[in-house]
């Protein structure tokens, strides 16, 4: 599948890149079939894929129930490491929802938790089309805002990105042992 091939060429180290080409395959065709997920994809003028996000309305459940309906648990259990930082990951999530995990970022706004442009087309607003895209189908679900997490680290370009679009800081929070930011972006209802 296009797109697979593409998320793991531009994002090799995301939890569901690392968890290999079947899960990557299994994972695209439950987003795009879910009700609880919008999964946006842009194409060039000959049709090939060149960009791509997906939003989670309930990011708290995803990964539990990507476990009842894809490959995860095999996926999970042939990569020990992945597989440890993904279940303290369900943990926290379980944790948030039930009210504990002081400092977590609180539930029930959207999530973007991919977005991915070809190498060979970034620096040409396909991003910036992308998150047009999004925003315009979550405010057909009736949100208004949606949030955002990326890495803290200094190099990492996409805060640049992230902040050229508008998207605000909201506090940070630490998953699969790594510091991301978490920034909020709020839809204009028009
Ligand atoms: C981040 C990413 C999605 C941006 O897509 P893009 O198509 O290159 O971005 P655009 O060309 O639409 O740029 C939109 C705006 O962001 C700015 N921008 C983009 N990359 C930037 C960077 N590295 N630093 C600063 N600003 C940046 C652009 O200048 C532009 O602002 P402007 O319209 O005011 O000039 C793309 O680089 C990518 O796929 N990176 C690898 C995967 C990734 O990091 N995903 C995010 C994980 S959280």
């Amino acid at each position: 599948m296009e797109l697979a091939r593409l998320h793991r060429a531009c994002l090799p180290d995301s939890v569901v890149g690392l968890l290999g080409e079947r899960f990557v395959r299994a994972f695209y065709r439950y987003v795009d079939r879910s009700p609880l997920e919008i999964l946006a994809v842009q194409r060039d003028e000959r049709d090939r894929v060149v960009a791509a996000a997906v939003v989670s309305l309930a990011p708290e459940t995803i990964y539990r129930r990507l476990l009842v309906a894809t490959p995860l648990a095999l996926a999970l259990l042939v990569r020990p490491v992945v597989g440890g930082r993904l279940a303290w990951s369900m943990f926290r999530s379980a944790a948030v929802l039930a009210g504990g995990a002081p400092g977590a970022p609180e539930p029930g706004i959207p999530e973007l938790i991919l977005t991915f442009v070809d190498p060979r087309e970034q620096g040409r607003g396909r991003g910036r089309s992308l998150i047009r895209e999004v925003e315009s189908r979550l405010r057909e679900r009736g949100a208004g805002a949606f949030k955002v997490r990326t890495e803290s680290r200094p190099g990492n370009a996409a805060r640049g990105f992230y902040a050229a679009l508008g998207f605000v800081p909201h506090g940070a929070s630490v998953r699969f042992g790594t510091r991301f930011d978490v920034l909020t972006r709020t839809i204009d209802p028009a």
